[in-house]
C-alpha cells in the first residue's frame, strides 16, 4: 500500500528559504519528506498544483474566537473553519473572551476544544492583567506552562504604567512576547470613527490618532527601559509607524502587525452608517494608508495579521453608535493583501506571504511558516488567477460582519494542509 501525498507542479514559494520554483511537494506522515522537481515516488493522494501557488500554511497572530461565552458570535470550532478556507493553518486567540483567559484552565480549555472540534491549530493568548482589568498581572509562569503563547489585554490598553512595566520584565523571562493594544481611552472616549473631516460630515464623534500614538509612545519607552520585547497590534496611523520606525532604528525590540481591513478602506468610505465599518482602531486616512503600506516594505511593520472579529447580525444591526466594533477577516485576508499589496507593488509576492508566515512564526517562537524537508507539512495552495464574490451565505464563520461583501477579490484559497492532512477544499 503505498503513502504519502504528492503536491505536483505548483510554483512553491517559501519565503524562508527564497525558493520560488515550479517543482513538487512530498509528503508522508505528517511532515514535508521531498522538495523537488519530478518527483517519482509512490503515492496514496495526488494533488494537482499547475498554475496554482503552494505556500507556508499562514499564520494569523491575532484572532478572536469567542469561545468561552460568545459561542453565538464564533466559536473555536467555526473560527477554525474559516481559518482553514482563509488558507490559515494556526491561528493566535485573544482572550477577551467570558471569562478572559486568565488562567491556566481556561487555557488548557482552548487546548481541549482546538483538539477536539478545531480544523487549524489554535494557539492561545493569555491576559496581562487579571480579568483583562488592568490591576493586578494574571499569574504568566503558570500561563505559559499550561500552553499560552502570548499575553495580551487586546481590546484594552494597560494604562498602568508601573504594572506593565512590570509584565514586560517578567515576559523576558519567560521569552513570550507581549502583544499590545495602544489606545488612551481618554482620548478614543465615546468615538466610534476616525476623527477628522469625515467625522464631521457624518456627525459621528471621533476617535484621535492620538489615542494610538500616545500608547504607542509609552509602551516603546518601556520597551526600551526593559529591554523586553514588545508586539503592537493593528497599527493604524501614520504617526505610528514613525515612532515604530525611530525606535526599530535605535535598537528597541519592537514589532508590529496592520490588518488588511485598514490597508483597503479609509475613513472615506464610511459614508452609509454600515456599521461593518465600524471597527477599532478604526479606519483611518489615505494619508495613514499610504504610511502603512511604505511601512511593509521597509519592515517596519513586520505582519499582517486579521484581528477577526465576529459579531452577531443583532449586534451589528443596531445604531452605528451602539454597535461593538469588530470586522472579520480570516476568509478574505489573503485575497485582500493580494489585491492591495501585490497587484499595488507594495511588496513582492514572496515579501508578501513573509508577513503572514515565517515573520509571525519567528515573533511566536514557533517552528512554522516554512515548507521545508522534515518540519511539519502545514501548506497552502491558492489559485492566484481565479477571483472570488466575497459573499455572506459561504463565510464558514459563524458571523458575516464583512465590510468587503460584494467585493470581487483576487485569488482564492483552493486546498489548505495540516500535517499533510487536507482540512479544506474549495468547491470547484
Ligand atoms: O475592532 C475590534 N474588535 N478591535 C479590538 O481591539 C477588539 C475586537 C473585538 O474583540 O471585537
Ligand atoms: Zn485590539
Amino acid at each position: 500500500m503505498p503513502e504519502g501525498l504528492l503536491i505536483k507542479g505548483g510554483r512553491v514559494l517559501d519565503p524562508a528559504s527564497n525558493l520560488d520554483e515550479i517543482c513538487d511537494v512530498f509528503i508522508k506522515e505528517g511532515k514535508v519528506r521531498k522538495i523537488a522537481r519530478n518527483i517519482n515516488l509512490s503515492y496514496s493522494e495526488l494533488i494537482d498544483a499547475s498554475d496554482k501557488i503552494v505556500i507556508p500554511g499562514l499564520i494569523d497572530m491575532h484572532v478572536h474566537l469567542r469561545e468561552p461565552g460568545r459561542e453565538d458570535e464564533e466559536t473555536i470550532e467555526s473560527g477554525s473553519r474559516a481559518a482553514a478556507r482563509g488558507g490559515f493553518t494556526t491561528v493566535c486567540c485573544m482572550p477577551n473572551t467570558d471569562p478572559p483567559i486568565d488562567d491556566p484552565s481556561l487555557v488548557k480549555f482552548i487546548y481541549e476544544q482546538a483538539k477536539s472540534k478545531g480544523v487549524v491549530e489554535v494557539l492561545p493568548v493569555a491576559t496581562i492583567t487579571k480579568n483583562r482589568e488592568g490591576e493586578e498581572l494574571s499569574p504568566m509562569g503558570r500561563l505559559k506552562e499550561a500552553g499560552a503563547i502570548a499575553f495580551s489585554d487586546d481590546g484594552s490598553w494597560v494604562t498602568n504604567s508601573a504594572l506593565m512595566r512590570r509584565a514586560l520584565e517578567y515576559v523576558k523571562m519567560l521569552s513570550l512576547p507581549i502583544i499590545s493594544h495602544c489606545e488612551d481611552k481618554s482620548l478614543s472616549a465615546e468615538g466610534v470613527m476616525n476623527e477628522g473631516y469625515f467625522s464631521t460630515v457624518n456627525g459621528l464623534a471621533g476617535i484621535p490618532r492620538e489615542a494610538e500614538e500616545v500608547a504607542i509612545f509609552r509602551d516603546l519607552a518601556l520597551a526600551k527601559m526593559t529591554d523586553s520585547s514588545l508586539h503592537l497590534a493593528h497599527v493604524s496611523t501614520a504617526n505610528s509607524v514613525r515612532l515604530i520606525r525611530k525606535a526599530k532604528n535605535t535598537g528597541i525590540k519592537v514589532t508590529a502587525e496592520v490588518t488588511p481591513h485598514h490597508l483597503a478602506i479609509s475613513d472615506e468610505g464610511i459614508t452609509d452608517f454600515n456599521t461593518n465599518t465600524k471597527v477599532n482602531p478604526p479606519f483611518r486616512g489615505k494619508e495613514d494608508i499610504e504610511l502603512l503600506k511604505e511601512s511593509l516594505r521597509d519592515n517596519t511593520i513586520d505582519v499582517i495579521a486579521t484581528d477577526h472579529a465576529p459579531h452577531t447580525v443583532e449586534e451589528k444591526e443596531r445604531d452605528y453608535e451602539e454597535a461593538p466594533f469588530g470586522v472579520i477577516g480570516l476568509e478574505t485576508a489573503l485575497s485582500l493583501v493580494l489585491r492591495e499589496v501585490v497587484e499595488k507593488k507594495v511588496l513582492s509576492l514572496m515579501q508578501a506571504i513573509a508577513r503572514l508566515t515565517v515573520n509571525p512564526a519567528r515573533i511566536l517562537g514557533i517552528d512554522r511558516g516554512e515548507i521545508r524537508e522534515e518540519v511539519k507539512a502545514n501548506i497552502t495552495i491558492f489559485d492566484p488567477g481565479k477571483s472570488w464574490l466575497v459573499r455572506e451565505e459561504e463565510f464558514l464563520s459563524q458571523s458575516s460582519n464583512s465590510p468587503f461583501l460584494g467585493w470581487k477579490l483576487p485569488g482564492k484559497v483552493e486546498w489548505t494542509i495540516i500535517g499533510g492532512k487536507v482540512v479544506y477544499r474549495s468547491e470547484k
